[in-house]
């Protein structure tokens, strides 16, 4: 029988790499928190209509890479793309604005996009994101894109570059999508065919097409930020100038449009400089999306929004590979034959009372000897074993080696987690 393995583009996390993914989890809510965003959590699946409307029913990842399927009740669910939809659900599920006029919220998990996987490109990835609801004004995304900027600081990542543009609202959107029609129906045929397809669906996508065949017509479309309202024009430069403000290096570049269409006015992308992702070298992305809530809840439900996703699959590749810092480690060894139960009981307390003191205690329960154990200790990075026999339950003291001293003292039962505490505060 042929060995089960994961389906294409979903990997396993095994615990060498788990431990990275959990430092950089926790590194980003720390850094949220100190902005204060809090923790959502919400679910994998949602209905399909959610992202049909809210992404966009022509976007690729509407089109083509969602995994829909019709759960029990014959209810159309996918498991979800991205998240910024999700939140707002949420937020306008709960209500939250009735309680609070601004909300920043925080999240991390899976989201599952059917593309051809690659290198940095899945089909279970995972995000963590953040988002601002209630606050329209050009500081809000000034703040946010701190914060973000916060965070990859926090990750030792300086190789980065953030990208920004504005999309600018309804208005300035119409007159921009006619000038692009206008543009690339010009020489229609010597697009590809999937931006001919796109011309009249979705003409902006057209500038995210790396098509040789789309290049030439693509350098002389006409910019977005000449095509922007006055209002839309306003709140864009002061984003810019709280960057500036703020000391947050960034370009613009007006041919950034993103591949979600719930965007409106701010867009940006951060990008890796440093040539380690290759193709897919967005580390994350995300911008202002003030149409969201109403079209999820009615126009009475409006809300201004903005927000951010990283990939975690994509930091990870790019951060410097720090050795993880070893954790202090200690085996209790128990000095004992099979029918020796006590003693091996003896140990198990002992470890429980490590564990308790904060200690990351290993004890090996399978009756081998005690030299074996020890050496089970060293593959494991055991800086301390205590061992534990017959002897030391007469006389309630126990036997602690420094495995890196290659040193035995006895110490008496009750002080071994002192004993090991003070050994793990002197150097090594
Ligand atoms: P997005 O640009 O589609 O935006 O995704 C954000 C980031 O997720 C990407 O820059 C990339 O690092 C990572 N990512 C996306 N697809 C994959 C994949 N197949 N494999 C690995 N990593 C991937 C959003 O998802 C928006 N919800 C961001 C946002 C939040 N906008 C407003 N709020």
């Amino acid at each position: 029988m042929a060995l089960l393995q994961a389906a294409p583009g979903m990997n396993d996390v095994l615990p060498a790499e788990a431990v990275r993914w959990r430092a950089l989890e926790s590194r980003f809510f720390e850094t949220a928190a100190r902005y204060g965003f809090r923790e959502v959590r919400t679910p994998l699946c949602e209905p399909v209509e959610l992202f049909s409307r809210g992404v966009g029913e022509g976007t690729d990842i509407v089109e083509k890479e969602m995994y829909v399927f019709e759960d029990r009740g014959g209810r159309a669910l996918a498991l979800r793309p991205e998240g910024t939809a999700s939140a707002v659900r949420c937020a306008l599920e709960h209500a939250v604005l009735e309680r609070e006029p601004v909300v920043r919220w925080a999240y991390a998990g899976a989201m599952f996009r059917a593309e051809k996987p690659a290198r940095g490109r899945f089909r279970q990835f995972h995000q963590v994101g953040a988002e601002v609801y209630g606050d329209g004004s050009p500081a809000a995304d000034a703040e946010l894109l701190d914060l973000l900027g916060a965070f990859l600081r926090a990750l030792n990542l300086t190789a980065f570059e953030l990208r920004v543009n504005s999309l600018g609202q309804r208005a300035s959107r119409q007159r921009y999508r006619d000038a692009l029609v206008a543009h690339f129906s010009s020489a229609r045929e010597s697009l590809s065919p999937e931006s001919q397809a796109r011309l009249l669906k979705n003409p902006l996508r057209i500038l995210d097409s790396k098509d040789p065949r789309d290049q030439a017509l693509k350098a002389s479309a006409p910019s977005v930020l000449d095509h922007l309202e006055d209002d839309d024009r306003a709140h864009f430069e002061r984003v810019r100038a709280y960057l500036d403000a703020l000391g947050t290096p960034h370009r613009v570049d007006p041919t950034l449009v993103r591949g979600l269409d719930y965007y409106t006015r701010t867009v940006f992308e951060v990008v890796d400089t440093s040539g380690s992702l290759g193709a897919q070298d967005a580390l994350g992305g995300g911008g202002r999306y003030d149409n969201l809530f109403s079209e999820f809840g009615g126009e009475g439900a409006r809300v201004p929004a903005v927000g951010f996703a990283l990939g975690l699959e994509r930091l990870l590749l790019a951060m410097p590979q720090t050795p993880p810092a070893g954790a202090f480690r200690v085996a209790v060894v128990a000095a004992a034959r099979e029918s020796d139960t006590a003693v091996l009981a003896a140990a198990l307390c002992l470890a429980r009372e490590l564990r308790a003191a904060g200690l990351e205690t290993h004890v090996d329960t399978r009756f081998v000897s005690p030299k074996s154990q020890l050496r089970r200790a060293n593959e494991v990075g055991a800086r301390a074993a205590v061992i534990v026999g017959q002897r030391e339950l007469e006389t309630d003291k126990v036997t602690v080696k420094d495995m890196l001293a290659h040193a035995q003292t006895e110490v008496p039962r009750a002080s071994v987690a002192a004993h090991l505490r003070a050994l793990a505060g002197s150097p090594e």
